[in-house]
């Protein structure tokens, strides 16, 4: 391939997605010469296609749903953050002319918490409510932080042991089901579930959100999500959607590929400003 470094974003459906517009503003931002573009792959031909355009040339992948475990075959080595998560969010060319697959989601959550939120994670109590894909892909760099501890709060009170069982070596970390959270307030609620894409909230008890409690919403959307709204209305320190996970997880991607770490912080405001 000639002209400009090839990368794009991998899904199905994967239209909707932001991740273009941040890295052609990462890529002004930085003067590099990069095209990024949407690549709708269909299951039956995900690994084919992906390793066809790397083969043409292609420099670098994002992945997203539903392709996020599955595209970890793709990978000749893992990060171990992508080990850990069991997924892989971005994909990369290396020099040797293998494939890397590494996992920015964590460490796009705990930048976006600590640096961009202000919220110390440390000897907190932390409730994160879902036990799918995106809980998984946050606990450890969460672990990593040194929260007193961690409950994963599942609808379906199996996946969330079963995760906090494969994650126990790493810190206190426990799984139970809605109805089975400790009493009293916790000092940081993540919502991981997908329950945000219907517009539900996840039927926690109301005595999780205090006056302390900072509440944040893996989803992201117009406005307040429904989530941010409920707890707002509980009450809560203060509420925020994902936005600043998804740009800053692109902001990781962006620097295993290129070398340099883009400012955030005004792609962040041009994608909430509208
Ligand atoms: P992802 O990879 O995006 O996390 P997933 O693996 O399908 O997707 O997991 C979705 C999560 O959202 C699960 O924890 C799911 O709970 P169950 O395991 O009980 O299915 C949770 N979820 C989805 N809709 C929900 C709802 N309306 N209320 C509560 N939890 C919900």
């Amino acid at each position: 391939m000639s002209g400009p470094d090839q990368y794009g974003v991998v899904g199905h459906p994967v239209a909707h997605s932001l991740s273009p517009f941040i890295h052609a503003m990462f890529a002004r931002q930085t003067g590099q010469s990069l095209s990024y573009r949407l690549f709708d792959f269909p299951p039956e031909s995900l690994q084919e296609r992906i390793a066809a355009f790397f083969a043409q040339g292609g420099r670098g992948l994002n992945v997203t749903l539903p392709y996020k475990v599955a595209a970890v075959a793709c990978a000749a080595e893992l990060t171990r953050r992508a080990q850990q998560a069991g997924a892989v969010n971005t994909l990369a060319m290396r020099k040797d002319g293998t494939i890397l697959g590494d996992n920015t989601d964590g460490i796009g959550l705990t930048q976006d918490l600590c640096v961009n939120q202000h919220v110390i994670v440390t000897r907190r109590r932390v409730l994160i409510i879902g036990a799918g894909g995106a809980t998984r892909g946050v606990i450890a760099p969460l672990l990593g932080l040194e929260p007193e501890s961690i409950t994963i709060a599942n609808r379906t009170a199996d996946r969330a042991k079963a995760l906090a069982a494969a994650f126990a070596q790493l810190g206190h970390v426990r799984g139970v089901g809605f109805r089975y959270i400790a009493e009293g307030a916790y000092d940081l609620i993540i919502n991981a579930t997908s329950a945000s894409l219907t517009g539900q909230i996840p039927d926690v008890p109301m005595g999780v959100i205090g006056s302390d409690t900072f509440c944040y919403d893996m989803a992201y959307g117009k406005g307040d999500t429904p989530f941010v709204r409920w707890c707002l209305e509980l009450g809560c320190r203060a509420a925020a959607p994902g936005w600043g996970m998804l740009v800053e997880q692109a902001a990781e991607s962006f620097r295993l590929w290129r070398g340099v770490r883009p400012l955030t912080g005004p792609v962040l405001c041009a994608l909430t400003a509208s």
